[in-house]
């Protein structure tokens, strides 16, 4: 068991939580994941490992109550714990000095975007970050980026903070401001990370992107997180989680994602039924 020793709520339904898991917080490098087990009963649920305190033996996760699992880790309070952690797994990031580094996050993928702006900088490199959101409310991790960053911009798609548009518009700014840009990062949604990839690869600008394709085990096994690259079949669990971004099939990756929404949807409204009928029943 792992127990809860702090919880945060970032923005409206993203939430940070900080286990006990000392051997991960331990061994864990910038842009591997876990696979969380909320209960013996749970889904495993794959999430990137934003920080961790190996004297304090915790590690730190940031999240979306998007679906059954998430929702039942959002309901858990500091001194619960959850069933199993897993991890770490992946491929750390490969840092090395690139030189000038656009890192972009976009909604709650800002997250894993801070332990590589962090490497990214300890390694010697400038880092320029671009934080992505819908609105005002859901700008997270902006302080953090800041530690680590040169220069920090916001966008919101309404408008209501920082740039008003997509995390796309600032990179054309900032690629043109900047003339010489030698590596970029972009961690969000499958279509902004295409998008991305789609602007810096006239330019040959080196640049990862982190996939989330849906994980089983997280060991290479089931075959759930295949993805082509390059025309390679790989997995993203151990091959991955990041590709280069010029190479990723993202027709296919975005395909895939969408199997089992039927059935997710179906569980997570199971789920919310069955929270209310635990309610309290007024007399
Ligand atoms: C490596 C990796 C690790 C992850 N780890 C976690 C985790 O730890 N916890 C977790 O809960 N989830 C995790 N995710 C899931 C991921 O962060 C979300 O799928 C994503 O951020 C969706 O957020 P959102 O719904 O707020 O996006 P949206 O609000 O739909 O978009 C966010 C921003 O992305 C940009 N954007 C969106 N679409 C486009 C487009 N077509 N073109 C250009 N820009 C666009 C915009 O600037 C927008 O403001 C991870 C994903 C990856 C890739
Ligand atoms: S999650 Fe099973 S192969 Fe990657």
């Amino acid at each position: 068991m792992h127990e809860i020793v702090a919880k945060q709520e970032l923005a409206p339904n993203t939430h940070l939580v900080r286990v006990r898991a000392p051997l991960i917080a331990r061994k864990r490098k910038a842009g591997q994941f876990v696979i969380v087990m909320v209960d013996k009963q749970s889904e495993r649920v794959p999430l990137t490992i934003v920080d961790s305190d190996p004297q304090e033996g915790t590690i730190t996760l940031v999240f979306q109550a998007v679906g059954k699992s998430t929702m039942r880790l959002a309901q858990l309070q500091v001194g619960e714990a959850v069933s199993d952690i897993a991890g770490p797994l992946g491929k750390p990031t490969h840092i090395e000095n690139f030189g000038l580094c656009i890192v972009l996050g976009g909604g709650y993928g800002v997250a894993p975007v801070v332990p590589i702006a962090r490497a990214l900088a300890e390694a010697g490199n400038r880092v320029v970050a671009i934080n992505g959101a819908r609105t005002k409310e859901a700008v997270i991790l902006v302080d953090e980026l800041e530690k680590f960053c040169e220069r920090v911009e916001i966008c919101t798609d309404d408008g209501t903070l920082g740039h008003h548009g997509m995390v796309t518009a600032v990179l054309e700014t900032l690629l043109g401001e900047y003339g010489q840009v030698d590596f970029v990062l972009a961690i969000g949604p499958a279509p902004m990370m295409r998008a991305v990839a789609n602007m810096t690869k006239p330019l040959a600008i080196p640049t990862m992107v982190s996939l989330n394709p849906i994980m089983v085990d997280g060991t290479g096994m089931c075959g759930g997180c295949r993805v082509d690259v390059g025309g390679e079949r790989k997995f993203a669990c151990v091959d991955g989680p990041e590709f280069d971004g010029h190479l990723v099939d993202f027709d296919k990756l975005m395909a895939r994602q969408k199997v089992y929404r039927e059935f997710e949807g179906e569980a997570r409204l199971q789920y919310e039924h069955s929270c209310k009928l635990n309610l309290p029943q007024k007399e």
